[in-house]
């Protein structure tokens, strides 16, 4: 039986989808009740529902991640109910360059690795680059503006459903400690990504590029967050934004 934490996420949902497709049986845990007998409610900012969450549970493929509650918290508690039902494989979902990037949130999952690789369970760690969907989601949020404001840096986005392939890769090859990244084919500007949206949707506007200030900025200026290339990924944002936009 294998746990996905965060099955209800972007990336949860394709993972769970094809962990069953290759003939898992898989156990989805959410904060929210479901009306089925695959999802089990438990919190992992407190650990309520923890302990019957893993029950019978072999592999855990760690994908949760809250906003506002620091993923290092979470994983804490996750371990500590790890020790008392131990699995044979434990699987976390990172992002490319938490080692070393001043985002908060990133620093943040970078302590999350630490506590995993200390915990002594077996397990994989895979980072990732950003996902289609979150670059587009600012892109979605400006959709009434006349213009599109971005930042000035570079991105190399994957697709999600990529990504799940890959963990479920890793669940049949068993604990690999730290993998090799999975990244986007290609890496582009901000506005490059912003202009193929547009396009994709047919919208008619400028696209306005603005620096980001302070260490965040300084650190994605650098490409902090970029793998090398080519990445493994191999949908490209333009596929992706011609989908999102529907036949036109
Ligand atoms: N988004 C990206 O571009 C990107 C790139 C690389 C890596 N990652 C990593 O990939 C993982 C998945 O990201 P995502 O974008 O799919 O996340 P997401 O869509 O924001 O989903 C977050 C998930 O976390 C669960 N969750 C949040 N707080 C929880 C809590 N206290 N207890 C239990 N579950 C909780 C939510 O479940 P419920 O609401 O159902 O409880 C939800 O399924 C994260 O670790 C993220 O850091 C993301």
């Amino acid at each position: 039986m294998i746990l996905v934490t965060g099955a209800t996420g972007t990336l949860g949902k394709p993972t769970v989808d094809l962990l069953r497709a290759a003939g898992y049986s898989v156990r989805s845990l959410s904060r929210h009740p479901a009306h089925n007998s695959e999802t089990v409610v438990a919190d992992l900012s407190t650990g309520i529902g923890l302990q019957d969450a893993l029950a019978g549970v072999t592999t855990v493929v760690h994908l949760a991640s809250g906003a506002n509650a620091r993923d290092s918290q979470q994983t804490r508690i996750l371990l500590d109910a790890l020790a008392a039902h131990p699995v044979e494989h434990l699987i976390f979902m990172s992002i490319v360059g938490v080692d070393k990037h001043s985002l908060a949130y990133y620093r943040d999952k970078f302590l999350s690795e630490h506590l995993i690789a200390a915990s002594g369970i077996p397990y994989t760690i895979l980072r990732a680059t950003q996902f289609h969907s979150f670059v587009s989601r600012l892109f979605s949020a400006q959709r009434w503006s006349p213009v599109t404001v971005v930042p000035a840096f570079t991105m190399q986005p994957v697709a999600v459903e990529e990504v799940a392939e890959r963990l479920t890769a890793l669940v049949a090859a068993g604990p690999s400690q730290r993998v090799a990244d999975f990244a986007g084919p290609e890496q582009l500007s901000f506005t490059a990504l912003a202009q193929q949206w547009n396009s994709a949707h047919s919208f008619r506007r400028p696209v306005w590029t603005v620096p980001m200030p302070g260490a965040v900025g300084r650190s994605f200026a650098r490409g902090d967050h970029l793998s090398t290339l080519p990445g493994d990924g191999r949908a490209t944002f333009a596929e992706y934004a011609k989908a999102a936009a529907g036949p036109r």
